[in-house]
């Protein structure tokens, strides 16, 4: 056994401490399910416990979805003391003993308030108690807040001013709190969130379960992105633009999502394009899907190991559009060790067909390494990459570079 002196120990330990880096929350975009989609007002105790043991069989979990998000309705009220008590039907055991469950199955657990007195489901939400809620949540074990904004002033100073109240609350349990402002984009929260304590923010108002909905509030997959693509240069480790959550596997079966049923889902191909772009926009991925009912088509989508790695890339920066020709749209994305993400889709109705020069048309150096994520081959050197795109399907490919 080595014998050390104590000023040589004395030495290891100050350069530990200096060297020692505060772990960063959401330095990549959180993972996760959450219950709003298919669940609104019918969640419960039992219903998390059962998506977090599905969670594990399923290999959600190992896959890096970690957190686990009671949406709005779990609420009872405030007691004697004014500390927030969940409904006693739906969370019998408390919230406590549920953070325990799912902590113990490898998960975290997130929870859901609004900066106003009501929330959007009009049960009681955190304005004037921030301090007390935030330290009521460390206490139970909340990994996660997701804090909404229903009944609340519409302008930016008010909703600057609530966020920062409970960012600030947040920060002093000392509990590594992943904090989610959701004001839908409305007061351009990209410019300020970070500012409150925000590890993320809604770009826009909640998605539907369809493609595209011509609906100005409520939109459909297409039209997210369309709001979300060009706030790239905002996103980032510690701070991510969040356009809402993801729509595979829900087959219309969401009561909002589905706007009651006048939405029957997007296609397949429609839910792995929405899940490609939002790994190619550094999103969150944040599933709605009963994941105690995954269905095979929904897990390939949801577990596929090539697109995970760009969307958790740890440079954390947010794809660009760098082409557009006709109904045919390619994004980039740089990930580590130079190597580059491309994806290609096709926004239209049609089929169409694609041949792109990697360095005329999408302005890329030459790459020796061409890995196609759709059929998961390497197609070696190649100064083009070609193929035939279905109505809203994408390509995407990894690059690496040749001095790699
Ligand atoms: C808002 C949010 C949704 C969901 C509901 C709950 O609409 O944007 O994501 O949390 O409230 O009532």
């Amino acid at each position: 056994m080595k014998h050390y002196s104590t000023l040589t120990l004395i030495l290891v330990l100050i350069v530990n401490i200096l060297s020692a880096q505060p772990t960063q929350i959401a330095s990549t975009p959180p993972m996760g399910w959450n219950s709003w989609n298919l669940f609104e007002d019918e969640i419960s105790e039992s219903i998390i416990k059962e998506i977090a043991d599905a969670m594990v069989i399923s290999g959600m979990r190992d896959a890096g979805y970690s957190y686990i998000i009671i949406d709005d309705h779990w609420v009872g009220g405030r007691d004697r003391k004014n500390q927030l008590f969940p409904d006693p039907q739906r969370f019998p055991g408390g919230i406590k003993a549920l953070a325990d469950y799912v902590h113990e199955r490898g998960l975290m657990l997130g929870i859901y308030s609004n900066a106003a007195d009501l929330t959007c489901g009009g049960v009681t939400g955190s304005l004037h108690f921030e301090e007390l809620d935030a330290s009521t949540f460390a206490s139970w074990g909340i990994d996660y807040l997701k804090y909404d904004y229903c009944n609340a002033p519409t302008d930016r100073v008010t909703a600057f001013e609530r966020y920062s109240r409970m960012g600030e609350a947040l920060q002093k349990t000392g509990r590594p709190i992943v904090y989610a402002i959701c004001e839908w984009g409305q007061r351009q929260p990209w410019l300020w969130a970070k500012a409150a304590g925000g590890h993320l923010w809604r770009t826009t108002y909640d998605s539907r379960d369809t493609w595209e909905t011509g609906d100005k509030f409520f939109m459909g997959t297409i039209d997210i992105f369309d709001l979300n693509e060009p706030l790239a240069q905002y996103g980032g480790p510690g701070g991510w633009n969040d356009p809402d959550m993801l729509m595979a596997g829900l087959y219309g079966k969401g009561k909002s999502s589905s706007a009651n049923g006048a939405y029957s889902g997007c296609t397949l191909t429609e839910y792995r394009t929405q899940f490609v772009l939002w790994a190619m926009m550094a999103a969150p991925l944040i599933v709605n899907a009963d994941i105690r009912k995954l269905d095979p088509a929904t897990a390939e989508i949801l577990l596929d190991k090539d697109i995970l790695a760009i969307a958790m890339d740890s440079l954390g920066m947010a794809g660009k559009t760098v082409y557009r020709s006709g109904e045919i749209q390619v994004l980039i994305r740089n990930l580590q060790e130079n190597e580059i993400a491309v994806c290609i889709f096709n926004r239209g109705s049609k089929e169409t067909s694609y041949q792109l020069n990697l360095r005329k048309d999408l302005g890329l150096a030459d790459s020796c390494h061409i890995r196609n994520i759709n059929r998961k081959t390497s197609e070696g050197i190649a100064p083009q990459v070609s193929g035939t795109l279905q109505s809203h399907d994408c390509a995407v490919y990894r690059l690496k570079p040749c001095d790699n």
